[in-house]
């Protein structure tokens, strides 16, 4: 390799440029590392951290050497250009680094987990939200996020559920959209406000079996075109500039070694022009699966299958590309093709032009308090209010004169704030006692008792090496007491709001769980809470159904807050005493028990099952809480829906109006569902399928004719049997409503021409 030092013209000319690569270079430029230096607690230069020091000389001898293309896990401005100065001024070509983070639900503002902005039902409101975060990360030098994750999501046990959308197409695919917009500034990337969004995992990831992380998949043809995919071609739809691919094998093949996924569907049937990184060590993994013979044969397969960049922990694989070229097992085009579509996607970020970061106006950035107001108004309005017996809910402050708030995640910061996020700011998270607490002054006295302490999990989480942990159990620390404490202040006060959930440790990446119960003596307290009869407001903190049967027949009222981020206590309580009515709706079904699973809206009609409509003889065959479902401080009442035409052609639209009515007497929102059935056709079809959906907001009394157009996108499906969509003439069932049990119905006709 020479020596010299020929950077490159901005913007380069990628024809010259990649002819004047080595094969080292290239290969180079197809590998991501990992740089643990940086993470949050490091100086702001990132001096890699004790542990880190060895693996952050290697990464950095690859970057001087021209041999890395591009990193992830550096956040800090000062390291970020620290970095980019070796690629930059060090090397031969001075190609930039490209900077990759997963910022999945905000950077230093963090916004309520993914589920969480999903049950807001409000695309706009997600592409806000998921903006504010591209513009605080490409502040700070990220251009790339890993981030959204589109996977639909079925089985609770699997923790990564708390990232996606939940278990539904429809709704997935504009979370997915509204998500890649957001991060991009629009459909095209700007590249000075947005970071390039990588929809992942590339595919079916979410059905696990078991529920368990990484395990296999093995989806048929129906269900990955019908329901895995769509997130997927809406991501790409919206213009998402790169895709991550999965971990696990699909229907034996791993998703990583692909070439079905990634040339037939990916870049064949959607025309996808970004470029494809590997997950995590998942070209390393090929070998693993026993696909791949060793890792030479890893990184050739992986590259002749569409995956440009290879995500590496260490030892990248990809470094034995030149050698694999060389024998004749990677194609040379497929690298060429590679090198070209990740340096497409730098001069796409502007990083030729501009490739440092201006640190003054990173720290201006984060700083925004417009940031929070964003973070707040997300955690209001994906809240999801399960049940409201009486109307509980909202407590008037002036009918109280005491409360006790119990529970432990009810003023735990780290908690409030969930998984997967690492830059944030203890200091400006607010907990739900303390939002409760500055909503009522001292208008009320508010008392707290956490309870006994939710038992950490039986393994450390990956990700608590990275943050500091949980805090360790105190030697001399007394349960019962504390147990008893919290009975005791629940007898003393004229209502309590206890918060009960998982610690956010026991959700995410590898925390799939065996049971959905709430862990340690949750529920021990709660009814014993319960039992001193003063009223109780459930407040539910998780990313998962969790087993709620007990408190859903028990407790008055329960508003899911998922993990809400910075300003969720602040939230939390201003939705607690009614300023603001919650609107959110699950997006998911809410099993009664781990048994249940999966169970989903969109399941098909089969034989029985019989009298008691049963199908377990030890527990009911429905949900606890419907897909869709969700109070509000409002009541809604629809009229029938009517359609027009009746009768369309396939190729034809129908308009399907229903006029809503808020009933109450204040303002609310209600996210109004669009189900559809076919009633017979060349498949059977889901009993519902949500094909259509409104987040209003309608003042007391006031009435609103809202319209669905259902056309042949709408109606077309894949069929396993022709392997290919189709579309069938038949009679089709309309129900409009507040979930997926809606009653209010109307039917129209599809005929052949
Ligand atoms: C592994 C995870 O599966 C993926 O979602 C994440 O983006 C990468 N690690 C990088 O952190």
């Amino acid at each position: 390799m020479t020596t010299t030092n020929e950077a490159t013209a901005n913007p380069p000319d990628l024809d010259d440029l990649i002819a004047r690569m080595t094969p080292a270079e290239k290969a180079g430029q197809l590998t991501q590392y990992f740089y643990l230096g940086a993470m949050a607690g490091a100086d702001e230069t990132a001096t890699p951290a004790e542990g880190m020091a060895g693996l952050a000389a290697l990464v950095e001898a690859s970057v001087r050497a021209g041999e890395a293309g591009a990193l992830l896990f550096v956040t800090k401005p000062a390291a970020i250009n620290r970095l980019q100065r070796l690629a930059r001024e060090e090397t031969r070509l001075g190609i930039p680094l490209l900077f990759g983070f997963d910022v999945i639900h905000g950077l230093r503002t963090i916004l309520p987990v993914p589920i969480a902005m999903a049950a807001s039902w409000d695309p706009p409101l997600i592409e806000e939200g998921q903006s504010m975060a591209a513009q605080e990360a490409r502040a700070v030098g990220i251009h790339w996020t890993f981030a959204p994750m589109v996977d639909i999501a079925r089985d609770p046990r699997w923790g990564r559920m708390i990232e996606g959308a939940g278990e539904d197409p429809y709704l997935g695919a504009a979370v997915a959209a509204a998500q890649v917009r957001g991060f991009q500034g629009g459909g095209a990337l700007d590249a000075f406000t947005g970071v390039i969004a990588g929809p992942k995992h590339f595919a079916g990831y979410g059905a696990a079996l078991g529920g368990r992380d990484y395990d296999e998949v093995n989806l048929s043809d129906s269900e990955l075109w019908n329901v895995y995919l769509p997130p997927f071609e809406a991501a790409i739809a919206a213009g998402a500039g790169n895709v991550m691919t999965a971990y696990m094998d699909l229907n034996g093949i791993p998703a990583t070694g692909n070439e079905w996924l990634l040339e037939h569907v990916l870049r064949g049937a959607w025309g996808f022009d970004g470029f494809v990184v590997s997950d995590s060590g998942a070209v390393r993994d090929l070998a693993t699966h026993g696909f791949a013979k060793d890792l030479g044969d890893a990184a050739a397969r992986a590259v002749n299958a569409g995956v440009d960049m290879e995500k590496a922990m260490f030892d990248a694989a990809y470094t034995r590309l030149p050698a694999a070229v060389e024998m004749g097992a990677a194609d040379q085009r497929a690298v060429d093709a590679s090198v070209r579509r990740v340096l497409t996607a730098k001069v796409r970020m502007g990083l030729f032009d501009a490739a440092y970061v201006d640190e003054e106006r990173a720290r201006e950035v984060l700083a925004d308090p417009t940031h929070r107001e964003i973070a707040r108004r997300v955690a209001e309005r994906s809240a999801v209010l399960l049940r409201n017996e009486g109307n509980l809910l909202p407590i008037d402050p002036s009918n109280v004169s005491t409360m006790a708030v119990i529970g432990g995640l009810a003023d735990s910061k780290r908690d409030t704030l969930g998984p997967w996020v690492f830059d944030f700011d203890l200091g400006e998270t607010v907990t739900v006692l303390e939002g409760i607490r500055n909503r009522l002054g001292d208008s009320v006295r508010v008392s707290h008792a956490p309870g006994p302490l939710i038992p950490p999990r039986v393994f450390p989480s990956p990700f608590d090496r990275m943050d500091g942990g949980p805090a360790p159990i105190p030697v001399d620390y007394d349960e019962d007491a504390e147990f008893r404490r919290a009975v005791d202040l629940a007898t003393e006060v004229d209502i309590v709001v206890m918060v009960v959930g998982e610690n956010q440790n026991m959700i995410g990446e590898l925390a799939s769980r065996s049971s959905l119960e709430l862990p340690g003596r949750q529920l021990e307290l709660l009814q014993a809470v319960v039992a001193t009869g003063t009223p109780v407001v459930l407040v539910v903190m998780n990313g998962r159904p969790l087993d709620l049967r007990w408190a859903a027949e028990h407790v008055g009222a329960i508003l899911d807050i998922w993990y809400p981020g910075t300003r969720g206590g602040e939230a939390t309580a201003g939705i607690l005493f009614g300023d603001v009515s919650p609107g959110g709706k699950l997006p998911f079904t809410w099993p009664r028990t781990v048994g249940q699973v999966p169970i989903i809206a969109s399941h098909t009609l089969s034989h029985g099952p019989g009298e008691q409509g049963r199908r377990y003889w030890d527990e009911a065959s429905t949900p606890l809480f419907p897909f869709g479902h969700g109070l509000s401080y409002g009541t809604f009442e629809y009229a029938d829906p009517s359609v027009s035409p009746a009768s369309a052609p396939r190729d034809g639209t129908v308009t399907v109006s229903v006029e809503v009515t808020n009933t109450s007497k204040r303002e609310a929102d209600e996210v109004v569902q669009l189900y559809i059935h076919q009633r017979h056709g060349s498949a059977s079809r889901p009993v519902r399928e949500l094909k259509g959906f409104q987040r209003v907001t309608l003042g007391a009394g006031e009435s609103r004719t809202i319209q669905f157009a259902i056309g042949p996108a709408e109606r077309r499906y894949w069929n396993a049997a022709v392997r290919d969509w189709v579309s069938d003439a038949s009679t089709f069932d309309v129900w409009v409503g507040g979930d997926s049990t809606a009653t209010t119905t109307a039917t129209f006709e599809i005929t052949k021409d």
